[in-house]
Parts: C-alpha cells; sequence; structure tokens
C-alpha cells in the first residue's frame, strides 16, 4: 500500500499509456474498426505516438510551474511509448498499406512531403529511444542532454506531418503546434525562472499565512 501511495503517479501513466494499445489490440482481435480498417490504425496510432510525444516533453514544464516531480520520472518512459507508437504506425504504413514494397514505399516517401516530414521525426525518435537508458545517459555525458533536446525537433516535424496530411482542416494539427510552441516557452532560462519564482513565492506566502479559525 505504501508503495502504491508513493508510485500512483507512475501506474497510473503506464496504465494510460498502454490502455489505447490494449484497445487497439481488442478492437481489431473482435473486428471493431471503421470501414477502412488500415487508415483507422494508421490514424490511432499516429494520434497516439503524437500525443505520447507531447506528454514527454511537457514532463519538465509541468515539474518547473507546479514543483510535481514524479512528472520527471515518466518522462523517458512517455518517449519511450511515443517510439512504440510511431515504430508501430510506421509498420502499419509499411507492411499493412504497402505490403513491404519497398520501390512503392520509397516513391512514396519522395512524392508525398508529409511522409518524408514523418520518416524524419521516426529517424530523430530512433536515436533517442536507444540511449534512453542510465548507461547511455552515464556514456554520452553532456552530449545526452544536448541529443535529447531534438526530441523538439522531432514534435515539430510531426506536427508538420500533420499538417500537411489533413487537406482542409487545420484546425488541430495547429492545436498541437500551439501546445508545443508553449512548452518551448516553458523551457526557456528567463520563463523557467519567472516560474520557479513565483512557485516558491506562492508557497513561502502560504506557510506564514495563519490558518483560518
Ligand atoms: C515514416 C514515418 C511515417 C509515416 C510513413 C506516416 C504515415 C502516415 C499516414 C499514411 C497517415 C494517414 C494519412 C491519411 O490517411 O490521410 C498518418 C497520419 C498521422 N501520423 Fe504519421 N507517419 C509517419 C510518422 C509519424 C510519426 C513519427 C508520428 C508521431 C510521433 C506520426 C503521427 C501522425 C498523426 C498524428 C497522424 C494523423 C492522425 C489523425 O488524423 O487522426 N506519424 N501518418
Amino acid at each position: 500500500m505504501a508503495w502504491l501511495r508513493a508510485n500512483w503517479f507512475l501506474v497510473l501513466a503506464h496504465t494510460g499509456a498502454l490502455l489505447p494499445l490494449v484497445v487497439l489490440v481488442w478492437d481489431v482481435a473482435r473486428g471493431n474498426l471503421s470501414v477502412n480498417p488500415i487508415q483507422d490504425i494508421t490514424f490511432r496510432t499516429g494520434k497516439f505516438a503524437l500525443l505520447m510525444l507531447m506528454l514527454s516533453l511537457a514532463c519538465t514544464p509541468v515539474n518547473t510551474v507546479t514543483g510535481f516531480r514524479p512528472a520527471l520520472r515518466m518522462r523517458k518512459w512517455f518517449g519511450l511509448y511515443a517510439f512504440l507508437y510511431a515504430a508501430l504506425h510506421f509498420l502499419v504504413f509499411s507492411v499493412l498499406d504497402f505490403g513491404l514494397d519497398l520501390g512503392l514505399i520509397q516513391r512514396e516517401i519522395v512524392e508525398k512531403r508529409y511522409i518524408l516530414a514523418g520518416l524524419a521525426a521516426l529517424l530523430i525518435l530512433l536515436p533517442l529511444a536507444i540511449t534512453s537508458t542510465r548507461g547511455w545517459q552515464r556514456r554520452l555525458g553532456r552530449t545526452w542532454k544536448r541529443l535529447h533536446r531534438f526530441a523538439y525537433l522531432a514534435g515539430a516535424l510531426v506536427i508538420l506531418h500533420y499538417v500537411w496530411l489533413v487537406k482542409a482542416d487545420v484546425r488541430e494539427p495547429l492545436l498541437w503546434g500551439g501546445a508545443l510552441a508553449v512548452l518551448l516557452i516553458l523551457r526557456i532560462p528567463r520563463a523557467r525562472t519567472f516560474f520557479v519564482n513565483l512557485r516558491r513565492r506562492l508557497s513561502a506566502s502560504k506557510a506564514t499565512t495563519p490558518a483560518l479559525q
């Protein structure tokens, strides 16, 4: 029970991250997909890959603004879930949609800019997933931090992928882009210092305010 109290956020976050995969497998097994099942799976895996990537990028700003430290323990995991969903997304595209026809896949990459942007994002996520372990973090030292900042570039490429693939209504991808911009702004040292000081001031004033009788 004490373990659960200390780790409730990790349990909740891992469950939330894996649930879409379980539901997807269930829906595939039960034939609960739409009339275009391949597109359905592509959309779902793509959307969850984007969500996980954004959650991974949100962990540090959440800790900065709210002081909620358990978020930091999920940063790496959300990144790995992003890669898992993105890899599934790519597998569905290349195996189910294109039957692993390398010629056709290559033509699609060259002809469609949104595919190229998605591929570039996936190729950035791959080394980030491989080097996410503590061993790689130790081995790479300062380079590790610099390397993992590329997650923001991956995020921007995914937004571009999304904007380019929707033909008419770009509101949703632009909303995701706005969220990414906010997360980036919160990483700027000045913004970070502002929020850390604000949080300290708020908790200090809370500590000195006498409790209401
Ligand atoms: C080589 C890599 C990739 C390929 C070939 C690819 C391919 C596709 C395709 C074919 C679609 C559906 C387009 C349509 O039917 O209109 C799609 C949608 C999408 N992809 Fe990708 N993608 C790749 C990488 C990624 C990555 C790395 C992410 C996120 C981390 C991602 C996120 C999305 C999202 C959010 C959608 C839209 C889902 C929706 O409309 O609900 N994709 N992708």
